[in-house]
């Protein structure tokens, strides 16, 4: 198996490197192959993801990403021209953002409780297509549309893995987050989908919540969720929120995949390249190492995947909440755990 490692910017490679020396100690098999992409190739050469480079990025299993973007490089550029037209040209429909609060995490929630969800979010679809433009620029008839595209095909394959995951945990529920009571089209087009999907599942008990409503119930009852399934925006946006409340950035882990398994999937933190800590060696390789774990959930090796994510579960319930995160240092740890 051979896996593209694309360690990126600011704290990208310095994460990734922790990631690789936690999946050295589990599965030494896995080739590894390293990519020069992101805002040091772009300064240098102008280049953002050559069609040669994301030809050679397909022959591979897997993707490990690190952190794309740097405040040198105006807004936007990295993440069309490489960000988004990765996940786009590989096709990865499902972004799945596990939440879960591990024991010893503290939570800025005052009663948390067990918080253990499982967010899958479109990630081809809603109103990230760029479908969209504008007229009479900087006048005051500016005129500016984003349209949200969804597809029968693109909600249905969605919907169907939500179903497949919830179905395989132990509590098998599955919310849907819209807001099917103004965007009525998009909305009508996601719940007769659950719907009909829903029937092939008669054991998975489903709910729906406004999305405005889910993120006060983030809050103030973040243990209602199980599955969550969404569309792309109100993806990104409360899968930030589920990271808050579960111990944050540092920790938040997630996965870009091609579902259908024609394209490699990638796996990534949640988080940026932090350029404010950037070489200073205090980020948090946590979130790394659980993209790892989902890397080799997905790759089907579970039992390699069940090792890293209890090394990182007793790292974490054995850290000292004081005591300032050294980047190599979790590595280490967590490298001897696994
Ligand atoms: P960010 O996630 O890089 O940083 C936000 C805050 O969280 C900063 O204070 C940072 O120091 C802290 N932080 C992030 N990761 C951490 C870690 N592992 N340990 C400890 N602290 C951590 O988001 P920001 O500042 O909005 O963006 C910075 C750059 O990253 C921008 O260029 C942005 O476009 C890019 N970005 C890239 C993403 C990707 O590659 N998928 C995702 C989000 C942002
Ligand atoms: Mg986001």
């Amino acid at each position: 198996m051979r896996l593209a490692v694309i360690a990126g910017d600011g704290i990208g490679p310095e994460v990734v490197a922790e990631g690789l020396k936690v999946l050295g100690e589990v599965a030494p098999d896995l080739e590894t192959t390293p990519y020069d992409l992101g805002a040091a190739r772009w300064q240098r050469t102008g280049e953002l993801l050559p069609d040669s480079v994301l030809d050679e990025l397909r022959r591979h299993d897997a993707i490990l990403l690190g952190a794309i973007g740097d405040p040198g490089v105006p807004p936007g550029i990295l993440e069309r021209g490489l960000l988004l037209r990765l996940r786009f040209e590989l096709d990865h429909h499902v972004n799945l953002r596990p939440a879960k609060l591990f024991d010893g995490v503290r939570s800025p929630l005052a009663e948390p409780g067990a918080i253990d969800m499982l967010c899958i979010r479109e990630g081809t679809e809603g109103p990230y297509v760029g479908n969209g433009g504008v007229l009479r620029r900087d006048t005051p008839q500016e005129i500016a549309t984003e349209v949200s595209l969804n597809t029968a095909f693109g909600v249905e394959r969605v919907v169907r893995y939500a179903f497949e995951r919830a179905i395989a945990r132990p509590r098998k529920h599955l919310t849907l987050i819209h807001k099917t009571n103004v965007l009525t089209h998009a909305g009508s087009l996601w719940s007769r989908t659950v719907e009909e999907v829903s029937a092939e599942f008669p054991e998975v008990t489903v709910a729906y919540q406004h999305v405005d409503a889910a993120t006060m119930f983030f809050v103030t009852d973040p243990t209602r969720f199980d599955v969550i399934v969404t569309d792309n925006l109100f993806g990104d946006i409360v899968t930030d929120l589920a990271a808050a409340v579960t111990g944050g950035i540092g920790l938040a882990a997630s996965g870009n995949l091609d579902a259908s398994g024609t394209n490699p999937s990638m796996f990534e933190p949640v988080h940026g390249s932090a350029p404010d800590i950037a070489g200073t060696g205090v980020a948090d390789p946590t979130a790394a190492v659980l993209s790892v774990g989902l890397l080799l959930e997905h790759l089907g090796r579970t039992e390699q995947a069940k090792k890293v994510n209890a090394a990182v579960a007793f790292d974490l319930s054995t850290r000292d909440p004081g005591a300032p995160i050294r980047t190599q240092e979790v590595g280490d740890r967590l490298a001897a755990l696994a």
